[in-house]
């Protein structure tokens, strides 16, 4: 069973960002089945949580990119959202690696509300400008 699910509310009107929010629930859900397995290998858990900390890196840069392009006006504060989570995500993965935390339900269930609350929120805010731009 999936942990999070797509669901057309959540979309932005973006095909791009959709895919990529879509990519970035997949990944969640993957981590998701792999805590589920049990004595599941920490090494598996490693490579999903890097996947998902590229990933991250990788979709806030294609928002920032054209956020900059076109000249966004709220850009500084969006920015500022995703440079939180990203040294979230990145201090996660390295507590994990350095064997200060595990990774278990209640960080995928941080990653999801955020993910949920930001596209609800901040992305959906810059959609119409966007799309006024013809990206
Ligand atoms: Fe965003």
């Amino acid at each position: 069973m999936s942990f999070i699910e797509w669901d057309d509310k959540y979309s932005v009107n973006i095909t791009k960002i959709d895919e990529q929010h879509k990519k970035f629930m997949s990944i969640i859900n993957e981590l998701h089945d792999a805590l589920m397995v049990d004595n599941h290998p920490k090494e598996v858990i490693e490579r999903i949580v890097n996947e998902l900390v590229d990933y991250t890196d990788y979709h806030f840069k294609t928002e920032e990119d054209w956020f900059e392009e076109h000249n966004y006006s709220d850009k500084e504060a969006h920015k500022d959202q995703h440079d939180k989570l990203r040294n979230q995500v990145y201090k996660l993965r390295d507590d994990f690696a350095e064997n200060r935390i595990e990774i278990d339900l209640s960080v995928l269930s941080f990653l999801t509300e955020w993910l949920v609350e930001h596209i609800l929120t901040s992305d959906m805010e810059y959609s119409p400008y966007l799309i006024s731009k013809n990206i």
